[in-house]
């Protein structure tokens, strides 16, 4: 049986995260710039974006510049912006013949204005597609989020429109760049490293962690499939004990019935 039958259809994780990482090492394997890594991490992209439509997942988060990417050399982050903006310009037409709805989350306003512009344009362009919700991090860092998401709770607190008191999870979630999308389910990392680097540290929390040692320009639907067959077999447990799990007919376990503090 192929990796693809093998897949559980009925227990597809939701939302998948992906930190498209060793795009620098693979180009370097092959002798060559570091930006010539980036431009094949593209068409990763495109193979994978194409793979979870396919499947049906209904939410993908690509990492894929960092707050802390904007200290590379200016060569880099400036040959990596274009690319990502050329790219998402030019993949619309495909977005939409897909029924891909695009969304963006990070600090857009550190984007020069024109690219801001454009990838405004990009999400309303896409905006009425009902299929696969793609979900760009450019720009983002956890932190970054979480400190915004606090000074914009602050300044409602201050003006009076919310209580101190009544700060929950669910009301910190609306101020998250992350509002009405479900917390990844499951979260891959390529190239071998075991890290989060600043990535969804909130939406993560009951996320299982994939983490692989292929580079992203060699990452392929068959190396998700195996992400998601491993997902597939692990026991979710979110606090609770195995015995509880398994009184629980499958799917009725998810965060909503985590206990809220
Ligand atoms: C991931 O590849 C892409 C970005 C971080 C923008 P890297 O550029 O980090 O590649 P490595 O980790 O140096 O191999
Ligand atoms: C994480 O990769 C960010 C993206 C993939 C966009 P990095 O290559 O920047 O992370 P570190 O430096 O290895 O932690
Ligand atoms: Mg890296």
């Amino acid at each position: 049986m192929s990796l693809l039958e093998q897949i559980d259809k009925q227990r597809l994780p939701r939302h998948i995260a992906i930190i498209m990482d060793g795009n620098g090492r693979w180009a370097k394997e092959q002798g060559q710039d570091r930006l010539y890594g980036h431009f094949h991490g593209v068409e990763s992209v495109r193979n994978i974006v194409e793979g979870c439509a396919e499947l049906g997942i209904g939410y993908l988060t690509l990492y894929a510049f960092s707050t802390e990417n904007w200290d590379r050399p200016a060569y880099e982050v400036n040959g990596l912006m274009e690319l990502l903006i050329d790219t998402i310009r030019k993949e619309v037409d495909t977005l939409n013949r897909n029924n891909i709805r695009l969304h963006m989350i990070g600090d857009m306003q550190m984007l020069p204005e024109s690219a801001q512009h454009e990838l405004e344009e990009a999400m309303e362009l896409t905006g009425t597609n009902t299929g696969l919700n793609l979900v760009m991090a450019l720009s983002y860092s956890s932190r970054w989020e979480l400190v915004h998401a606090m000074r914009q709770v602050a300044e409602d607190v201050k003006a009076g429109k919310v209580d101190p008191g009544a700060v929950t999870p669910a009301l910190l979630e609306q101020y998250l760049c992350t509002r009405g999308i479900p917390d990844p389910e499951l979260m891959i990392r390529t190239s071998g490293e075991f890290r989060i680097s600043n990535f969804l540290l909130y939406q993560l929390a009951y996320a299982e962690l994939y983490f692989t040692p292929t580079l992203w320009p060699d990452f392929r639907k068959e190396n998700l499939y195996e992400a998601i067959l491993d997902f597939q077999n692990r026991e979710r447990r979110f606090g609770k004990t195995s015995e509880q799990i398994a009184e629980v007919p499958t799917g009725v376990i998810s965060k909503d019935s985590i206990g809220r503090f």
